[in-house]
């Protein structure tokens, strides 16, 4: 596994690449990256991950400068997980000048996560498209935890021609539902207790929905209040629809939940398909 940490010298040890697979990532990573990483292995020939706390995503009150940074452990499980590259630039190599082109994401991006994070998906979709063009993949994994992101990126590539296909992977799970992520981290261990309520409570909204409930926000109100009763802060729980993440009308079929709620001082988002 090769560590590089430049553009130029990417470039040059992906000249002679045919089929390059890329798992973007943030670092301290977990099973939940690495099984983005098994699925870029079973389907490209040349493995590539980047490690990139990307600023231009964090709003200014936002865990930037806290967030978690363990780049030899991170290295070490890749290296074990069959990675050929792994990319993992300065932050002037980026922005070596203050980004002034950004990617003006859909407007779907200003609902949901983007009403709670201004600029957010901006600072995702321009650094994507950035590395995009760095790695220039055939394939690009993302996983559905950040569906909305996900959904933003498919968008930018499909409008903006970027010849490469998007993949999505399942969300990983510890054993009690609660999403892998490198923000459980920062739950003290009761509030690790009780984060798994978030996904119980999805999977009680997509339950309902099978059996053929399309009250929508007497849904949603039911699986708030459960979670506020218990010491969260919602941003939201919102149904809609898989393929533009609309709000659901009673003729969709295709669904997912997603959901965002503050325990204590850590944000946690998830969300579930339901076919329904
Ligand atoms: P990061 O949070 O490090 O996540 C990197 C990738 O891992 C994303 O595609 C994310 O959806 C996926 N991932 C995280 N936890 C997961 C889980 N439990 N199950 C499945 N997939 C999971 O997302 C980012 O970084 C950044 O926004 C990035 C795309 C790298 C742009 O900066």
């Amino acid at each position: 596994m090769q560590v590089i940490p430049t553009i130029l010298s990417l470039r040059e040890r992906l000249s002679r690449e045919p089929g390059v697979a890329f798992v973007p990532t943030m670092g301290n990573l977990h099973e939940g990256h690495l099984a983005l990483v098994e699925l870029a292995r079973q389907r490209g020939r040349c493995v590539v991950v980047s490690i990139f706390v990307n600023p231009l995503q964090f709003g200014p009150t936002e865990d930037f400068a806290s967030y978690p940074r363990t780049f030899e452990a991170d290295c070490a499980k890749l290296e074990a997980a069959g990675v050929d590259v792994v990319f993992a630039p300065a932050p002037q190599e980026l922005y070596p000048v203050a980004q002034q082109v950004t990617v003006e994401p859909p407007p779907i991006a200003t609902e949901l996560c983007g009403a709670y994070r201004p600029g957010h998906f901006r600072g995702v979709a321009t650094v994507v498209l950035k590395l995009f063009n760095i790695v220039q993949p055939q394939i690009a994994v993302f996983g559905k935890k950040d569906y909305q992101q996900l959904h933003v990126v498919r968008v930018m590539a499909q409008q903006l021609n970027v010849p490469v296909e998007i993949v999505g992977a399942e969300t990983t799970r510890a054993a009690d539902g609660l999403a892998l992520s490198s923000r459980n981290g920062y739950l003290t261990a009761e509030e690790r207790a009780e984060a798994p309520r978030l996904h119980r409570n999805l999977q009680h909204i997509a339950q309902v929905l099978r059996s053929g409930a399309r009250d929508f926000p007497a849904l949603e109100a039911a699986a708030a209040a459960d979670l506020a009763v218990h010491g969260w802060r919602v941003d939201y729980i919102s149904v809609r629809a898989q393929a533009t993440l609309a709000p659901a009308r009673p003729d969709d079929s295709m669904l997912a939940v997603l959901a965002a709620a503050h325990l204590g001082q850590t944000r946690l988002i998830d969300n579930v398909e339901v076919a329904a």
